[in-house]
């Protein structure tokens, strides 16, 4: 079976994961896989697998184990994921990382884990300012990350919308769900010795470099 390289950023919600995997894909050649982009895009296409999604991420809570775990393992046959991919949002807890680790050992297993530190005032403020594009999912911010013209998309013209989960009381469960079940993942990948951590509080670009030092070196051992 082929090498593949599997980058999975951790951090916080508001850390800036979907941020840095969009300018990554290109960078790498590999796909950004965003669970929670792949639920909001069922439910903004009102399949079954969105509806449910849906009554989990309203408050903030994980949708079951089972149903992501399929939905990544089915993303991961389409043809532009032959090399890898860039994982955003999953593994979210150990259950999924064990399955994950079974899914990507054929495969050589994870690459690499760069973990995006941020503190929880700045993940609000990051959350709250949020805009996302309704076509295309492109991510701004009202003062971080402006778009030319306000609420419409730079790549595509699309409109610019705000998150049904990032109100502030849904982000703080977010938050509570992140230290109870997705923290656990970084001394998982610590033991492992695929962990790498970085100062998120960093202009985007800045971020974007190291990643790409790292992760670039890491593409070319795999
Ligand atoms: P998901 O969509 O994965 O949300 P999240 O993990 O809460 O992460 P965010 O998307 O909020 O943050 P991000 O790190 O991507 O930050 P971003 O780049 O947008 O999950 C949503 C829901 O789906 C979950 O709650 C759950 O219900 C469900 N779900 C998903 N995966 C699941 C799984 N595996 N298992 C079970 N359920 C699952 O940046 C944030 C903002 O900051 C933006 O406005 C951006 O412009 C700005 N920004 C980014 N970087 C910088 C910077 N360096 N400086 C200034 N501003 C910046
Ligand atoms: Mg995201």
């Amino acid at each position: 079976m082929n090498r593949r390289t599997f980058f999975v950023l951790l951090g916080v919600p508001g850390a800036g994961k979907g941020t840095q995997a969009k300018l990554l894909e290109d960078r790498l050649g590999i796909p950004q896989i965003s669970t929670g982009d792949i639920f909001r895009y069922n439910l903004k296409n009102e399949t079954e697998l969105g509806i449910l999604a849906k009554s989990y991420m309203d408050k903030g809570e994980l949708v079951p184990d089972e149903v992501t775990i399929r939905m990544v393992e089915d993303r991961l046959t389409q043809p532009d994921a032959k090399g890898g991919a860039i994982l955003d949002g999953f593994p979210r807890n150990l259950v999924q990382a064990q399955a994950f680790d079974k899914i990507t050992e054929p495969y050589g297993g994870v690459s690499l884990v760069p973990l995006i530190h941020i503190s929880d005032e700045e993940a609000m403020r990051r959350i709250t300012g949020r805009r996302v594009c309704r076509s295309c999912g492109a991510v701004y911010h009202v003062e971080f990350n402006k778009p030319k013209v306000a609420d419409v998309c730079d790549l595509d013209g699309g409109e610019l919308y705000q998150r049904n989960d990032d109100k502030p009381d849904t982000v703080r469960n977010r938050l509570y769900v992140y230290y109870k079940q997705t923290s656990p993942l970084i001394g998982y990948y610590f033991a492992k010795e695929l962990l790498v951590e970085l100062d998120g509080n960093r202009p985007i670009d800045q971020v974007q470099d190291e990643l790409m030092g790292l992760l670039g070196e890491r593409d070319a051992v795999a």
